[in-house]
């Protein structure tokens, strides 16, 4: 067996020597030009003038590309024809692409593309939340709407209420490679281009569309991305599609990056969100009405907003079975960056939402905040159905608010779990002594639940194809829609490959993802890489093993089913023959030894008008405990021990799903602790690299760090009964965001109300604002 093992990534020792390769790594091909956009300085303006004499006279730059030079101007949108490759006359934020330098070396481009001098009438730009409401500034036509129960009612016929808001920032992805293409042009304009995308269709299409060909003449390709985490959904096409037009401008190889300021400044984030809250709940703390209202600053452009947004709705509830609830949603229109993808994609947003009332409730009913959200959970009793890997259909469900059953709800046993073995009542109790006698220091103490939807919102996207070739020498060349980004997504498909054909992994080489090779993909994303690439190659295999049993029976008077496939070999009527024998024996046979594979999730459907159906194959699980220090008089603050229990099903590769979890919660707290965006008045992005944007480092990881994995079989029928795990954990990071609200609510009577990201500075200011 291949899968279940915690195997090192397939391209560990690639990493850890520096020979992994990625887009920027390809080597030039002869007389290869680079590109660099000239940015606009300004958020809102029309663009008068552009005097480009200096960008054109400078050393190195072979031409120049402005809007009239491009008819039709390319479009970059994956969503809504919005984002014209260069500025066509409106700016519509700072770091909007005015015009693309074509030269001789990167350095030659960058250097250019500082030189020209824009004529601006500049505009008010809308940043604010306020702003953009007063301006009708918005997306999807106005707010969306979706109500579960009456809440007017249920909420006043509660007999406690409260309100409140919070707000988070968004988020820089910070994959370690910034973006990158290169399109090489071959002939009758054909294109073949290289980009670190999550989405290799998205690119075969915006290129073809840009350049006016058939998706045919386009090949799309990404060996790796040191890094995606949704930033690289949409935002490679504006590379990809500059190159392809340079290249068929000038029948030159073009590649292109973007430095880190300028992927900082040209690139969308994650969605800053603002929650508001008005709860009616009852003594015990049990929320029986919720009426939320979302606010999300979505940039200029659409790009995946709407999705994004949707799915913040759809985890309002998060483990809680709400009675009553109501959203309005309301994805506006900003001159900022556009924002995109991000791990959980809307859900943190959605969660952290609950997660405050749960601990708003808590606080003002003086209650442990666990003792609250338990009360709240979904019924457990599916749990121990779905643990032994039964049938689930008869166990009482709840119902989420957009009408999908919870059926396997596992987090009243994993809470269980987590508390004891992290010892939670026994520490909540020393941080109160702890904070009892100490006036400086002071702890805090949460543990937060995740529930989190797998599968696109979609419908059509929760699809994937696999291409395998066992060649005659018993080695295999596997090919799949999804793209490795460092989340072992190849590892994991090549593990299905090696354990359907029972031979060594050592065997099975995943390639460069290839829209040649497989058609028609969707992104790599939504956590469903796994979920839907593995069923793919799991059936490619598949075939071409039963073609091999078939032939083998048939040589050996022997029934096709009794043909065995292990120990890297091939057991037949008595006969074994080692794998590699087999190969060249069916080879010689005229056996087809080459097969695609494809797989579409079950059972799902969804109505986005009406907020109802059931959008997701399954959850993810997963519960963390967070403990922490802040100090009173500076804000600064540490992260002292993180125990975390996840639901990944049954693993395919526990080290995989392990570091994932680690990853996706260290990610989570940087998300809500120290990494802020910050925009001047003017609307310029003023944190742009490393030395004003913290990301987390090696130090800020927990020095106690206990992460265990709830091993039980998903009950719906996925690849091997795993489940998705790429986005689930960051949500874990919730935890630290209550940790510091816990800790800050020792210093005073009033609710901290603590937004996010919870900066030294804006602990401080709640310290204050309590004493
Ligand atoms: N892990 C690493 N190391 N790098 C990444 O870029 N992206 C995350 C997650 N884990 C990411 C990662 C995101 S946003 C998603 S959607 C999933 O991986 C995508 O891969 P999967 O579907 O194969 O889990
Ligand atoms: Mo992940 S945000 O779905 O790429």
């Amino acid at each position: 067996m291949s899968v279940a093992k915690p195997l090192p990534h397939e391209s560990a020792r690639l990493h850890v020597t520096g020979t992994a390769r990625y887009t920027d790594d390809i080597p030039a091909p002869s007389g290869c030009l680079h590109l660099a956009f000239g940015l606009s300085e300004v958020a809102s303006a029309s663009l008068d003038t552009l005097d480009l004499d200096a960008v054109r006279a400078a050393p190195g730059v072979v031409a120049v590309m402005t809007a009239d030079d491009l008819d039709p101007m390319p479009d970059c949108s994956p969503s809504n024809r919005d984002e014209p490759l260069l500025c066509t006359g409106t700016i519509h934020y700072a770091g909007q692409p005015l015009y693309l330098v074509i030269a001789d070396s990167h350095l030659n481009a960058r250097r250019a593309a500082r030189l020209h001098s824009a004529g601006v009438t500049e505009h008010k730009p809308i940043l604010t939340i306020e702003e953009a409401l007063s301006a009708e500034s918005w997306f999807d036509g106005g707010p969306r709407i979706w109500t579960d129960g009456d809440v007017d009612a249920a909420l006043e016929s509660a007999p406690h209420h409260l309100s409140g808001q919070i707000e988070m920032g968004g988020q820089e992805h910070f994959y370690l490679e910034g973006h990158a293409a290169l399109a090489q042009p071959s002939e009758a304009g054909e294109m073949h281009v290289f980009t670190s995308t999550q989405h290799p269709t998205e690119i075969q299409h915006k290129v073809a569309d840009a350049l006016g060909v058939p998706m045919h003449a386009i090949r799309s390709e990404v060996r790796r991305m040191g890094g995606g985490f949704g930033g690289k959904e949409s935002q490679g096409n504006a590379l990809a599609i500059a190159c392809a037009v340079a290249a068929r401008l000038t029948g030159k190889a073009c590649r292109m990056r973007y430095d880190r300021d300028d992927d900082f400044t040209v690139t969308g984030k994650r969605h800053d969100f603002r929650v508001a809250y008005d709860v009616g709940h009852d003594a015990e703390g049990r929320v029986l009405a919720v009426r939320f209202r979302h606010w999300t600053r979505c940039g200029w452009s659409q790009d995946l907003s709407l999705p994004v947004a949707d799915r913040a709705m759809l985890h309002a509830d998060n483990a809680y079975d709400i009675p009553v609830m109501a959203i309005e949603s309301w994805r506006l229109r900003t001159n900022t960056q556009s924002a995109t993808a991000f791990r959980g994609f809307g859900g943190p947003q959605g969660m952290l939402g609950i997660e405050r009332v749960m601990d708003h409730v808590a606080h003002v009913l003086e209650r442990d905040p666990l003792q609250v959200r338990r009360l709240n959970f979904y019924d457990d009793t599916g749990c121990e159905v779905a643990a032994s890997g039964g049938n689930i259909s008869g166990a009482k469900t709840g119902r989420t608010h957009y009408g999908q059953a919870v059926t396997d709800f596992c987090l009243g046993a994993m809470t269980d779990r987590l508390a004891a073995s992290c010892d939670y009542d026994a520490r909540r109790a020393r941080v109160a002594e702890w904070n009892a006698v100490n006036p400086v220091l002071k702890r805090g103490i949460a543990l937060t639940p995740v529930k989190f939807g797998i599968s696109f919102t979609l419908t059509h996207l929760n699809q994937a194809g696999a291409l395998v070739h066992v060649y005659a020498d018993g080695s295999i060349h596997l090919n799949h829609g999804g793209t490795e980004m460092g989340q072992g997504l190849h590892s994991k498909v090549a593990q299905v490959a090696a354990d359907r054909f029972g031979c060594d992994l050592a065997r099975v080489k995943v390639t460069a993802t290839d829209t040649a090779k497989v058609p028609n993909t969707s992104a790599t994303a939504a956590s469903s890489g796994a979920d839907l690439n593995g069923m793919a190659v799991k059936a490619a295999c598949d075939t071409i093993r039963a073609r091999i049993a078939d032939w083998l029976a048939a040589e050996h008077q022997a029934d096709a089913s009794s043909v065995v496939f292990a120990d890297d070999a091939v057991q037949v009527g008595g006969a074994t023959y080692s794998f590699e024998k087999v190969a060249a024996m069916a080879f010689a046979g005229r056996v087809s030894l080459s097969s695609t594979g494809f797989y579409a999730t079950p059972e799902i459907s969804w109505d986005r008008e009406a907020g109802q159906g059931r959008p997701f194959f399954y959850f993810a699980y997963g519960a963390a405990c967070s403990e922490v220090v802040i100090d009173t008089l500076t804000g600064e603050n540490r992260i002292l021990r993180t125990d975390i229990l996840h639901d990944a099903g049954a693993s395919l590769n526990p080290a995989l799903d392990i570091g994932q979890i680690e990853g996706g919660f260290v990610q989570g707290a940087g998300w809500l602790t120290t990494e802020e965006l910050v925009w001047d008045d003017a609307g310029r992005l003023r944190t742009h690299a490393p030395s004003t944007y913290k990301i987390p480092c090696a130090s800020d990881i927990p020095a106690i760090f206990n992460v265990a994995l709830w091993d039980a079989p998903n009950p719906e029928d996925t690849i091997y009964r795993s489940k998705a795990v790429g986005e689930p954990p960051l949500m874990h990071g919730n935890s630290v965001l209550m940790a510091l609200s816990d800790a800050i609510a020792a210093c005073g009577a009033a609710y901290p109300a603590l937004n996010a990201p919870a900066t030294a500075e804006r602990v401080l200011a709640a310290v204050r604002a309590l004493k």
